[in-house]
């Protein structure tokens, strides 16, 4: 039986002071959430706190970094700054708040393969994109990033349709189905054999504890990028509760 990862994306939702309260609480039930797959992806500036405070095994990720390791690039983060098992890239909100495009997202997966830290590229269409037919185009696009000398030994592919983050509309589970299959021929095409077992794919939109169970029964699903409901503890607790494993 596959072993679901729980991601939580805490974007900017929670300081320094609800960082600490969370991990608080997750120590506090430590029986729960010591044997799951979860990584947890605070604030850059929250992740030594979080690290100091866990009492549990989970792993930690940035949640974004910069295309250089080190250097005079005033306000920015190095995937170097601090230990840490994996980093998002390509998030939609980088994308479309901040602009970054295919390039800068390709240059930030090469800073991170240059570190020991596992990547996770987020992909997805927006509403336009879809309505236009373009989801396909646009997978194959982001995707096409994943060059010869791109090619990630533990590479996580996020799908997460923009239309379904923090909207309350989840795609049906024959959709997800339909997009996670496209993006794993991609993928087919692109790695051989052994190299394909250690690609996850994830889901990501509005996951939470009312459709999380309905969810599971995508079985391409390896895990869920979770935003909002991340960062609430009780809602976070209740999504954990519901993994079988
Ligand atoms: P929500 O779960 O808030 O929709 O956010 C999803 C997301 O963007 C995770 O990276």
């Amino acid at each position: 039986m596959r072993k679901i990862t729980i991601a939580a994306n805490w974007k900017m939702y929670l300081d320094e002071r609800g960082s600490i309260d969370f991990i608080d609480k997750l120590n506090a039930d430590k029986d729960l959430f010591s044997n799951k797959n979860i990584i947890l992806f605070p604030s850059h500036a929250c992740i030594r706190s979080v690290k100091d405070h866990l009492d549990v095994n989970v792993k930690i990720g940035m949640q974004d970094c910069d295309i250089h390791n080190k250097g005079a690039y005033t306000g920015s983060t190095s995937i170097n700054s601090i230990d840490i098992d994996s980093c998002i890239v390509g998030h939609s909100e980088r994308r479309i708040v901040y602009k970054e495009s295919n390039d800068v997202i390709s240059e930030k997966l090469r800073a991170v393969l240059s570190s020991d830290v596992d990547p996770i590229l987020c992909i997805g269409e927006t509403l336009e994109e879809k309505n236009e037919n373009l989801t396909e185009n646009v997978i194959d696009s982001q995707l096409s990033i994943l060059t010869n000398d791109l090619k990630a030994r533990n590479l996580t592919i996020a799908y997460e349709p923009v239309w379904a983050i923090g909207s309350g509309n989840v795609p049906s589970n024959e959709y997800i189905n339909e997009m996670l299959s496209y993006i794993k021929n991609r993928l087919k095409s692109l790695y051989s054999g052994t190299d394909l077992d250690n690609i996850k794919l994830f889901y990501g939109g509005s996951v939470d504890v009312s459709n999380v169970d309905e969810l599971l029964n995508v079985e391409l699903i390896d895990g869920f990028l979770i935003g909002s409901a991340s960062a609430n503890f009780e809602k976070f607790k209740d999504i954990v509760k519901q993994l079988k494993l």
